[in-house]
């Protein structure tokens, strides 16, 4: 039987296979993987432990399978073995536990591949330097798991990529594997299963996680599909099974994509309020009293974080390839680009206020995460922001109850310690993340004058506050 929280759209075939004879499945790879999986007895392999790999390696092993982690970073491998998380959302006794119940173990070499029944990528998708998918990390990846693979493993990309990367870029470098078993290629879906799930987690989220997040699943064949989503079916609340692929990459980058342009577009909402005077925080809160057709998204400094920046360039680009240019992701890019740079103008425009020119000025960036209440530093536009006012000519600090220091992207400082004497010697203050652990009142108390970026000081209203 299929597990009751598995379900699956239209187009998906969910229950095909369980309507064969039991009899059928015994002995073939299929029948024996599907076993253990119903039985909760397969062993996981999960490659890249990262913000997705770790929280994710930790939710099966927590639910007593073995998991085994592959990180090509020896530091991570050997962090993770001393029972230590790295990563925010997993806390350290969470790691101990599991590594001492001997569920969990990690290597920077992958030849235990061959002991898993299951192997989850969840390896980086940069853009390169020339905006352009780095697929160099699944390339190195698949490479070393292919060359330790057996007959009958189930591989899934979670890595968020362009549509057809599992169907193109995974597919022969797997089915290759059988020469050096087989004597000829792997069949899909015979010999190996291959499946993508994109991964959703939001870091920081208290309460989405990687239980509570129904998770999308599209197999290369009904049986890859069947299977994967039965293996994620044992973990998370709802799997929801789609008819292939390039559909669940697809997922992702719409929810994505989605996103992005939406920011966008309350981003161009907050320059049009600039230039007619209205206050844009009021408008999107009064706006949000629609109880139907309307969603609050809001403005800030620009895009930051490995997905919202990055992934909708992976649809641009492969849609680029079929000759169609995806203007609404071109625009929103440009659009939301621009933030820093027109957060560093209300700077200009509030020292200019007071006579003051950004050369010359000590200014205290406030939180340079890329969101509020984490410790990811990736893409943050607090960094485009500090660039920006370093070349006119600002002494520039910062203050991140998160990150202590910045060595990223030419720029290596140390965060200050925040008080109140520190905070009053500066000639402007911006809050660049809207962390929750500021004290806020005396930002407002102490500070000679604040560009809010994030609204943080909704609650404030004192003339040396000015607003995004
Ligand atoms: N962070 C998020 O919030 C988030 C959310 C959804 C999806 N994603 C996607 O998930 C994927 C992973 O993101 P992440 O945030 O976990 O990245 P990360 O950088 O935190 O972790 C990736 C890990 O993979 C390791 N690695 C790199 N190459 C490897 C290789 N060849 N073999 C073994 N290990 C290797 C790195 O050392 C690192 O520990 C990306 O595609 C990302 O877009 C991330």
């Amino acid at each position: 039987m299929i597990p009751s929280n598995i379900t699956a759209t239209k187009t998906a075939e969910l229950n095909h296979l369980s309507l064969l004879n039991p009899s059928d499945l015994e002995g073939s790879s299929y029948g024996d993987l599907r076993q253990r999986l119903l039985d909760k007895k397969a062993k996981i392999g999960v490659v890249g432990l990262g913000y997705v790999g770790l929280p994710l390696s930790m939710a099966f092993a927590s639910k007593g399978y073995h998991v085994i982690g592959f990180d090509n970073n020896p530091q991570k491998v050997e962090l993770l073995n001393q029972g230590k998380s790295y990563i925010q959302d997993v806390p350290t006794p969470e790691v101990t536990k599991n590594l001492e119940a001997k569920r969990f173990e990690a290597y920077p070499n992958f030849s235990k591949i061959k002991d898993c029944d299951v192997i989850v990528i969840c390896v980086p998708t940069p853009l390169s330097k020339t905006k352009d998918p780095d697929m160099s990390y699944i390339l190195q990846a698949l490479e070393k798991v292919e060359a330790s693979m057996r007959v009958g493993q189930l591989v899934i990309l979670e890595s968020t990529t362009y549509p057809g990367t599992t169907r193109e870029v995974m597919l022969p470098q797997l089915e290759g594997a059988g020469k050096r078993i087989l004597g000829r290629n792997f069949v899909v879906g015979k010999d190996f299963y291959l499946a993508f799930s994109p991964e959703r987690v939001d870091p920081g989220n208290a309460k989405y996680n990687v239980y509570n997040t129904p998770k999308v699943v599209g197999g290369v064949t009904p049986q890859c599909g069947e299977l994967a989503s039965i293996f994620y079916s044992n973990v998370m609340d709802k799997v929801v099974q789609v008819s292939s692929p390039e559909s669940a990459e697809m997922v992702k980058l719409l929810e994505n994509t989605f996103r992005c342009v939406n920011i966008a577009l309350v981003n161009e909402v907050a320059i049009m309020c600039e230039k007619l005077q209205v206050d844009c925080w009021e408008v999107i809160e009064a706006a949000s009293t629609k109880p139907f057709g309307f969603m609050p998204f809001f403005p800030g400094p620009g895009l930051g974080g490995h997905c919202i920046p990055i992934d909708p360039t992976y649809l641009s680009w492969k849609l680029r390839s079929l000759n169609y240019t995806a203007r609404f992701i071109d625009l929103a890019n440009s659009i939301n680009s621009s933030m820093p740079s027109f957060c560093v103008e209300k700077i200009n425009q509030a020292l200019n206020k007071q006579s003051k020119a950004i050369n010359g000025s000590k200014i205290l960036i406030l939180g340079v995460a890329y969101k509020k209440d984490i410790d990811d530093l990736r893409e943050s536009p607090a960094l485009d922001v500090i660039h920006l006012l370093k070349g006119k000519g600002a002494n520039v600090d910062y203050f991140d109850p998160y990150i202590p220091a910045i060595d990223w992207d030419h720029l290596e400082m140390s965060s200050i310690e925040l008080s109140p004497a520190k905070i009053s010697q500066y000639d402007l203050v911006v809050i660049t993340t809207d962390h929750s652990n500021v004290d806020y009142a005396s930002v407002v108390k102490n500070a000679r004058l604040v560009v809010d970026s994030r609204n943080a000081l909704r609650d404030y209203k004192e003339d040396k506050i000015v607003k995004l």
